[in-house]
């Protein structure tokens, strides 16, 4: 094909890949931003194809079997699966290095020279070891989010001294593979292999010891690390759209693991060392004992619905608890009615609220609530102190006012919805039981808060009845 209609053609797909991350970084736009990224996928996979001469039929083949693959599941995994086929999706990026980097250096055609060879040997190492890495982390957070392997941190005695060393054995490795290749061509095989190994065993063990709660970080993580073996499998294809691809890829999801982290007040190397959050959420503060805090008023439905009809401003906070009591319908139920009573309901999303990013977002958009009533935590915190009742449905950490007070706090630092501004704030959830982060939440014993206990769902549909 025309060198010239190629490269035309990789800055097109370029431009509409980074217009569909900007797409994506909004609910409303998002179907936009999805469009963009097929088109421009689409481009890249025919202008690639078109230029291949040799091994079509492979390739068709290759292209037949993936291609349904991807489809049979894409079509079958439920919305709360998503994370699982993400991670299992960006193993096969990890092994597509591997097997390139692979196939480069056994290749007989790549007859390089000195510095040339040098820097393609580089190449092949650098893309064998992020890829094994993205295979092997990507399998384990797979097995960890599916329930096929426990989700509880497994902490080896002096792991981090076991990683370092995994580390400088991989780069000893990778030296010697330079140097023996570079005294003759198909020299160094077994030092690649063994810095293969310690790559596959680093990315076990690193993702083993963080704890299932912690995964959504992961995940994000290792789609960063997916794109940059997109991009060393660029370099060693030398395809400049590979490149820019994957580094796409690479800086956006290093962004949003630091965005989630941010928003956690987590420390990114503390994600990474691991060993916080299980399935079940870790105590790591002692929650204060009832009596110290103050009193906890329980309501009923009936008195929630009349406070609810009575209210002229309503902002409604969503959390875990709701995805779990899958009360989102019913949520939008309630908000319909209190519209048509001229009640002003808006929803108020915390970045971390729920298990993984865009959570709530999706719940909501699955309920079919308008876009336009759904703001983000930095949109209308201030706005608390007009809000006559704010509604707080299965959240915990992030309504926590302790972030701000208690500089000891594990959370200390972390943003949170300021609810308890608001002349009445409603909490419901099961028991007085802890969030994610295991600590007491004073919002609980506040004067002008009132618990609703129970099941989101079953509560909710209560006060709807009521209303
Ligand atoms: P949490 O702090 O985990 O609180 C959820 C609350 O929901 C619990 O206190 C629980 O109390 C209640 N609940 C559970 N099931 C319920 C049900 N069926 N009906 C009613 N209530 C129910 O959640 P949050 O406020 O959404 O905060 C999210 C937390 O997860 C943050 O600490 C965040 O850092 C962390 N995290 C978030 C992410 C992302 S990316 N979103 C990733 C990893 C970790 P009861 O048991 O008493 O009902």
């Amino acid at each position: 094909m025309n060198p010239g209609i190629v490269t035309a053609s990789y800055i097109g797909a370029t431009i509409l890949f980074i217009l569909a991350l900007g797409g994506l970084s909004h609910p409303e736009t998002s179907r936009r931003g999805n469009l963009y990224a097929i088109i421009g996928m689409a481009i890249a996979l025919v202008v690639t194809i078109a230029g291949i001469t040799a091994n079509i039929g492979i390739l068709i083949g290759g292209l037949v079997i993936g291609g349904s693959i991807g489809l049979i599941l894409a079509k079958r995994v439920q919305m709360t699966e998503m994370p699982e086929l993400v991670a299992i999706l960006h193993s096969l990026v990890g092994l597509a290095a591997v097997l390139v980097g692979f196939a480069n250096f056994m290749d007989p055609a790549t007859l390089f020279e000195g510095v040339e060879l040098t820097i393609h040997d580089i190449e092949t190492c650098l893309g064998i070891l992020i890829g094994a890495i993205t295979f092997s982390g990507s399998v384990i957070a797979f097995g960890k989010l599916s329930g096929k392997i426990g989700g509880n941190p497994m902490l080896l005695p002096a792991r981090h001294w076991l990683n370092l060393g995994l580390l400088i054995t991989a780069i000893y490795m990778g030296k010697m593979f330079v140097d023996q290749s570079a005294a003759g061509h198909g020299g160094g095989l077994i030092p690649l292999l063994i810095l293969t190994g310690m790559a596959l065993l680093f990315g076990i063990h690193m993702v083993m010891a963080i704890g299932g709660a912690d995964m959504p970080v992961v995940v994000s993580m290792l789609n960063s690390y997916s794109g940059w073996a997109a991009a060393a499998t660029g370099f060693m294809l030398n395809n400049d759209l590979l490149i820019v691809t994957g580094a796409l890829v690479g800086s956006s999801g290093a962004i949003l693991s630091y965005i989630m982290c941010r928003a956690m007040n987590r420390k990114f190397l503390a994600v990474i060392a691991g060993g916080f959050g299980t399935t079940t959420g870790t105590v790591v503060g002692a929650p204060a004992a009832e009596g110290e805090q103050g009193e906890v008023v329980a309501v009923e439905a009936p008195e929630v619905a009349g406070l609810l009809a009575e209210a002229k401003e309503v902002m409604i906070i969503p959390g875990y608890g709701m995805a779990v009591a899958q009360a989102q319908h019913i949520v939008y139920e309630l908000t319909k009615t209190l519209r048509a009573k001229k009640v002003n309901v808006r929803f108020g999303i915390h970045p971390v609220a729920g298990r993984m990013p865009g959570h709530m977002n999706v719940l909501l958009a699955e309920a079919r609530v308008p876009y336009d009533i759904v703001f983000e935590m930095d949109e209308i915190n201030g706005d608390f102190p007009n809000v006559d009742v704010a509604v707080v449905i299965g959240a915990n950490d992030i309504v926590n006012p302790s972030a701000q007070t208690d500089p000891n706090s594990p959370i200390a630092g972390m943003p949170v919805l300021e609810c308890w501004k608001a002349k009445i704030t409603i909490v419901l959830k099961r028991s007085m039981a802890t969030g994610y982060a295991g600590v007491q939440n004073p919002l609980f014993f506040k004067e002008n808060t009132r618990m609703l206990f129970g099941d989101a769902g079953t509560t909710l549909d209560a006060v709807f009845k009521a209303l």
